[in-house]
């Protein structure tokens, strides 16, 4: 199995997918990781809804935003997403504050434990969470937080070295999607 520094330093957002579906043991895997993440307090407040079904994916997609620096950024229907791993706040657990921590916390597991297994994906924040808590029949005390969209990879994509602060995503010449990321030696204040 690919180690953690591979899948940190080889995981990239993919936004066009095969339509091979997952294994549900490896969904259930990653609920499970996303459980065992760091959380304030140790309080764990989240649920995750796992969407797979045809029509729930369909109206899930509906919801989301693609690629904002891109002009053919959204997956065609056949390049679509085969799993939505949606995180929920629970405010019957935390009643007050925000849960963006606990959110990325959840997300960046789920993003590396499926790069480990294969698995692309992407992670969404531009949502129309009002829209998504009617598809997913929500109670009142869970809050749609952010999604990640999962699925085998059916786009390149790597990291570049960003040239004068640009930090805006592109296709190279073959479809390549590049990645800009700041040097090591820009983010390292001192060691
Ligand atoms: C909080 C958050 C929200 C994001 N929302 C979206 C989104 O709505 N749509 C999208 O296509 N990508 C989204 N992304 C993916 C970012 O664009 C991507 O992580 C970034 O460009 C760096 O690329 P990389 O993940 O390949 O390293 C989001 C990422 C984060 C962390």
């Amino acid at each position: 199995m690919m180690n953690v520094y591979d899948a940190v330093m080889g995981r990239r957002s993919i936004r066009k997918f095969s339509q091979t579906p997952i294994l549900k043991e490896d969904l259930l895997d990653l609920v499970d990781c996303a459980r065992m993440a760091a959380y304030p307090a140790n309080v764990q407040p989240l649920k995750f809804a796992v969407v797979t079904e045809k029509e729930m994916l369909s109206e899930v997609f509906s919801c989301t935003k693609w690629a904002g620096y891109l002009e053919n950024g959204t997956p065609e229907p056949e390049q679509r997403p085969v799993a939505y791993f949606v995180v929920l706040g629970d405010r019957n657990i935390k009643k007050g504050g925000d849960l963006q921590v606990e959110n990325g916390a959840a997300c960046m597991t789920v993003l590396l434990a499926a790069k480990e297994r294969g698995i692309a994906s992407c992670w969404l924040g531009a949502l129309n969470r009002e829209k998504l808590r009617g598809i997913l029949s929500l109670p009142e005390h869970l809050e749609v937080l952010d999604i990640v969209a999962l699925g085998y990879p059916a786009q390149d994509s790597q990291a570049v070295e960003m040239k004068d602060g640009n930090v805006k995503y592109y296709l190279n010449e073959d479809g390549v999607l590049q990645v800009p990321k700041r040097s090591l030696s820009e983010v390292l204040y001192k060691i």
